[in-house]
């Protein structure tokens, strides 16, 4: 882990995101729970998720189906025979690993080294430097892009073929160390399920085996045509879901990055067949769209298509964010065909097909899904909002401030009512006051302790965007400071305008009118 990741994880818990599961037993693996700032800012991710998706898509419906669902479900979808993750262990270290995750490691540090001369070259030659130019000439980058490209292809040669053998040759022979312990010394490749199971039923040998859903989308393909006949949507139309989902990552060692218990966020958009392409091209327009109306810079996002596609898909694209480990996949577009409808056709025997009207024809629709991670998407925000800055005191010279930028529609706590004294009654029933009001319409904190100054470093580093100081002058003029987290303006205003301001700059309303 870098430091600037160690730090993100060891603020979450210490402003309350995010704790280990179970710690006091030492915790769990890859499991985590929200704490009371965490549950609100995964609260309000979801809400800007859904409202995006489904208020304001007249033709998007939403579902909430269960964990459970009937066994054939996964064999249909064909996560029982084919949901797995090739993994390989370490004899020395005893460590395990996914054996395609080492070598698309081993890619990564040949994309930074490309990128690394192409930095001293451009600082070289200035003015005159053409990328594409210097890297198909210069020999030892054009060689490096071409050995890119080689074990590209051979890793998707190995993944589609399922051929463990010659991926576990690939790991020896590009003489890939254990990234922990260092040693070359290891097991062949194997397949291993990443579902989990258990039983429906207590009579003894009668249990039937259930699975956790590995992922919502399944609720959503089997519930079509009860949604598709309540809602009487025509094609185009979508179901949106969000809910837990469970797998048993063979790596799990980036926080919540990898979980084996997370949430999903999706959305199954059902086209008529020959027409998923545009929808494809709409869906990954918007996504990105939805991303950067929160404030994320360009070049911290990007679109990665997929080198191997699914049996079943057509076109595949993750949206990437440059996580403090490095780019990797933030959300999934993905062009599934009519795969899932008809695997579900089959194994249950029910029609699901659609009556065009226009056209007058039955046909199975085909499927544009949009999959993102809601924990994936807290650690990307946190990654993006956790800055240290430097600030003005009050004596002229300037200190070092933790602050999280956080977008203010998302942010946990809207604003910090903080009386400037709290031995003075008049000022702090003032504030009480204030703060006994604004509570009905954001989640607000009341802080007295320890001095203004110490209490606007600690709102600042909990992501709250405003602070209400009533002061002396309060008493006088019914006004309060209003100091805002990102430029530390402060500007006075009268007590009756605070709610309609904090609301106006921290409203989910503008941010959905971005997009
Ligand atoms: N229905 C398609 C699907 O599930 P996926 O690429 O396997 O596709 C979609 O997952 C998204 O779910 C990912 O882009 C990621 O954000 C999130 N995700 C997947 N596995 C995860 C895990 N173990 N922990 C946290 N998030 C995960």
């Amino acid at each position: 882990m870098s430091d600037v990741f160690k730090n993100i994880v060891s603020h979450c818990k210490e402003y309350g995101y995010v704790f280990q599961s179970s710690e006091i037993y030492d915790g769990l693996a890859a499991v985590y729970d929200y704490g009371p700032n965490g549950v609100l800012l995964k609260n309000n991710i979801r809400e800007y998720w859904w409202k995006s998706m489904v208020q304001l898509h007249d033709n998007i419906s939403g579902l909430d189906a269960a964990i459970f669902m009937h066994p054939k479900t996964w064999k249909a979808s064909g996560h029982v025979d084919a949901f797995m993750d090739p993994l390989i262990d370490n004899k020395d270290s005893k460590k395990r690993y996914r054996a395609d995750v080492l070598v698309e490691d081993y890619i990564e540090k040949l994309h930074q080294k490309v990128d690394k001369e192409v930095r001293k070259a451009a600082k070289r030659f200035g003015d005159d430097f053409v990328e594409e130019k210097f890297k198909a000439e210069h020999p030892r980058v054009s060689g490096y892009i071409a050995k890119i490209e080689e074990i590209k292809a051979e890793l998707a040669r190995c993944l589609n073929e399922s051929d463990l053998e010659a991926l576990g040759q690939l790991i020896k022979n590009l003489d890939i160390p254990d990234p922990v312990g260092g040693s070359r010394n290891w097991t062949e490749v194997r397949q291993f399920n990443l579902m989990f199971s258990t039983q429906l039923g207590n009579v003894a040998g009668k249990e039937e085996k259930l699975y956790l859903r590995p992922e919502t989308a399944q609720g959503i393909f089997v519930n079509f045509l009860n949604v598709a006949n309540t809602s009487r949507s025509k094609v185009p139309f979508g179901i949106a879901q969000t809910g837990k989902a469970f797998r048993n990552e063979i790596i799990a060692r980036q926080f919540i990055f990898r979980m084996r218990e997370f949430e999903q966020m999706e959305m199954q958009y059902f086209v008529r067949p020959g027409e998923e392409m545009k929808w494809y091209e709409y869906w990954k327009e918007f996504r990105m769209k939805w991303h950067k109306a929160l404030g994320t810079p360009d070049e911290k996002l990007r679109y990665h298509n997929h080198d191997n596609l699914a049996h079943y898909a057509n076109a595949a694209v993750d949206i990437q964010y440059d996580f403090p480990f490095g780019f990797k996949e933030l959300e999934g577009i993905h062009s599934r065909t009519d795969f899932d409808l008809k695997q579900h056709q089959e194994y249950s025997g029910k029609k699901l097909q659609y009556f065009d009207p226009e056209l007058s024809e039955s046909y199975t629709p085909y499927v544009v899904e949009t999959s993102i991670g809601l924990d994936r998407m807290f650690l990307a925000i946190l990654s993006q909002a956790y800055q240290e800055d430097e600030v003005p005191d009050a004596d002229g010279k300037t200190s070092k401030r933790l602050v999280l930028k956080l977008p203010p529609a998302l942010a946990p706590i809207k604003c910090a009512v903080l009386p400037l004294v709290k031995n003075k009654e008049e000022i702090t029933e003032k504030a009480t006051a204030i703060f006994n009001e604004l509570r009905y319409a954001f989640d607000c904190q009341y802080d007295e302790k320890d001095t203004i100054g110490r209490r606007y470093r600690r709102q600042d580093a909990n992501g709250t965007p405003f602070c209400v100081t009533v002061d002396f002058e309060t008493l006088e003029d019914n006004a309060v400071t209003l100091r805002d987290r990102d430029t530390l303006e402060q500007i006075r205003i009268p007590i009756n305008e605070v709610e309609r301001v904090i609301a106006e700059k921290t409203s989910m309303n503008t941010l959905l009118k971005k997009l």
